[in-house]
């Protein structure tokens, strides 16, 4: 197995540094390439990975990728010169980010614990809002939402399929109220995908009212399925749940194909805390987990799993006082016994 790992920016390399020193520790045979790409490399060569990035990454079974962003490059050159662009042209559609709690991780919303938070979200990764189409005249901007028939049919069986093999419930992010067009063919095709799945409840909440209901009765939930930029905000609240952004994990996949898939923590470089060594691994181990099962190694995953609950050694964002190397250090070596 072939693994292409993108370090990034900020704390990317910190925590990228734990996570391949978890994948070692599960004894798998992987062959690590690293890909120095990022806003170093757009310093050198004006550009965030090779022109022939893209072709580069599709010949590898899987991508672990830290983090991207620069206060020093402007946001829109880094994220659609390397993140945004992977996405898209390796066409990794569905955003697949689960949340629960892990031990010994305290949960902000009052009396809640393990047994109150475990959702699935399931984020359209390649359209919708993130289409990339728009324009600007001066001081006027269009920035079109494009919704497909196949966009939304594709990530709503998904995620259908994710809840039968859960607790066969499913809420669809919609904002049909106010956006006339492309959340009613949203709705209309969940509706489609759903009704192949009757032994699951289905439910759509409007996007506003489902973001309270998160923090209200997060018990409620098991997979949400929304679009691009639904997905996106409502993931970080759900990491805010879920004890800080710092724990929160994501694969990019295309379910179906043998295609490669892209692995990451849901947080950005962390420009506030890159450097210090503080970052939490967590995120970005958890992740290396999902590249595991994605690889066909889910014993592996499962150690990885079992130590990320297990390992009570944590960063100062959830509580502990450790480094982001001892949590690293700490968590392999539950795995290698
Ligand atoms: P961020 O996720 O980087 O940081 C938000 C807050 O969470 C900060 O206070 C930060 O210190 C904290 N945090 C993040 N990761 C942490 C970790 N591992 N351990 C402990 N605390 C952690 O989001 P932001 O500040 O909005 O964005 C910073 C940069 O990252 C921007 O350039 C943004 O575009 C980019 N970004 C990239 C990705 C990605 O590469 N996938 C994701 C989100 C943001
Ligand atoms: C995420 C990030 C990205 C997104 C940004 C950095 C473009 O916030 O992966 O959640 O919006 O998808
Ligand atoms: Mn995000």
């Amino acid at each position: 197995m072939k693994v292409g790992v993108i370090a990034g920016d900020g704390v990317g390399p910190e925590v990228v540094a734990e996570a391949v020193k978890v994948l070692r520790a599960t004894g798998v045979e992987l062959e690590l390439v690293a890909l120095p790409w990022g806003s170093a490399y757009w310093r050198e060569h004006g550009a965030m990975m090779p022109p022939n990035g893209v072709e580069m990454a599709r010949e590898f079974d899987a991508i672990l990728l830290g983090a991207v962003g620069d206060p020093g490059v402007p946001d829109d050159v880094t994220l659609w010169g390397l993140l945004l662009t992977l996405r898209k042209e390796l066409d990794l559609w569905a955003n697949v980010r689960p949340v629960r709690l892990l031990p010994g991780v305290p949960c902000p919303l009052a009396g809640r614990g393990p047994d109150d938070v475990d959702m699935l979200f399931v984020r359209e990764n390649v359209e919708g809002e993130y289409s990339g189409a728009g324009g600007r005249v001066g001081d006027v901007a269009v920035e079109t939402a494009v919704f497909t028939r196949a966009g939304v049919e594709r990530v709503a069986r998904y995620a259908f399929e994710q809840a039968r093999a859960r607790r066969k419930r499913l809420t669809s992010a919609t904002k049909s109220n106010a956006l006339r067009y492309t959340m009613v063919l949203w709705d209309e095709v969940v509706e489609e995908v759903g009704a192949e799945f009757p032994d699951v409840e289905r439910e759509r909440v409007l996007v506003d009212a489902l973001a309270a209901r998160m923090v209200r009765n997060p018990d409620s939930l098991d997979v949400v399925v929304g679009s691009n930029l639904f997905g996106d905000i409502l993931t970080d609240l759900a990491g805010a749940i879920q004890g800080g952004l710092g724990v929160c994990a994501s694969a990019n996949v295309s379910p179906g194909s043998a295609a490669v898939g892209m692995f990451e923590p849901v947080h950005g470089s962390a420009p506030d805390i890159a450097g210090q060594g503080v970052a939490n691994p967590i995120g970005a181990i958890w992740s290396a987990a999902l590249l595991l099962d994605h690889v066909g190694e889910a014993q592996a995953a499962a150690r990885v799993m079992h130590a990320l609950a297990d390992v009570r050694v944590r960063t100062r964002d959830v509580g502990g006082s450790a480094t982001t190397t001892q949590v690293g250090d700490a968590i392999a070596a539950a795995v290698a016994e």
